[in-house]
């Protein structure tokens, strides 16, 4: 399996990692790829070109259109999911890298009704004006919380500098992640 994906012209961790999702070979030519992930709780099997990004496979082959595509070159965060808890840019990820990986996107955070504590912050602040970046926004500041960084603001805007928002919410942004972090609930 490693042979047939050497073919493909892919870096050679993406080569172990498409052969561990089981390649095969379609039509004499084209591979596909097998992946078991788990995304917001449900078990999900995609069959897919080993080339399919992550975002792709969400957006495409799951209909989870509510991740973002901004730039499709981990410049913008808009993209951004929790894959195992850890915030990712899904345009720089490959599907077939994510082989048992558990992922949660902004439809599996909350529910009408019952939302996520980031989302409740981001609706009392107005963290958004277009929408666009917002889901990114709100998975990104999940996935910080979790992570060592300082509580100050300008700690907090330093970690949140690879989500981009063209509208300029920023500081009701970051008054919606102070909120959620004071809340615990993040
Ligand atoms: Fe992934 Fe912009 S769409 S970082
Ligand atoms: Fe429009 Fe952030 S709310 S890009």
């Amino acid at each position: 399996m490693a042979g047939a994906a050497s073919g493909l012209g892919l870096p050679l961790s993406t080569q172990a990692a498409v052969a561990g999702a089981a390649a095969q070979l379609v039509d004499g030519h084209e591979y596909q790829v097998t992946v078991h992930l788990k995304v917001n709780g449900h078990a999900q099997t995609l069959r897919v070109d080993p080339r399919t990004s992550l975002l792709d496979g969400l957006r495409e082959h799951l209909q989870l259109t509510g991740t973002k595509k901004g730039c499709d070159h981990g410049q913008c965060g808009a993209c951004t999911v929790l894959v195992n808890g850890r915030r990712v840019n899904a345009c720089l990820s490959l599907l077939a890298m994510h082989e048992g990986d558990e992922i949660t996107t902004i439809e599996g955070l909350g529910q009408p009704g019952k939302l996520h504590a980031m989302q409740q912050a981001f609706l009392d602040h107005d963290g958004y004006q277009c929408g666009y970046c917002t889901s990114g926004q709100i998975m990104s500041a999940v996935g910080m919380l979790k992570e060592p960084w300082g509580a100050t603001d300008a700690e907090v805007r330093e970690a949140m500098s690879g989500n981009i928002c063209r509208c300029g919410a920023y500081p009701n942004i970051l008054a919606a992640i102070q909120q959620a972090r004071k809340s615990g609930g993040a």
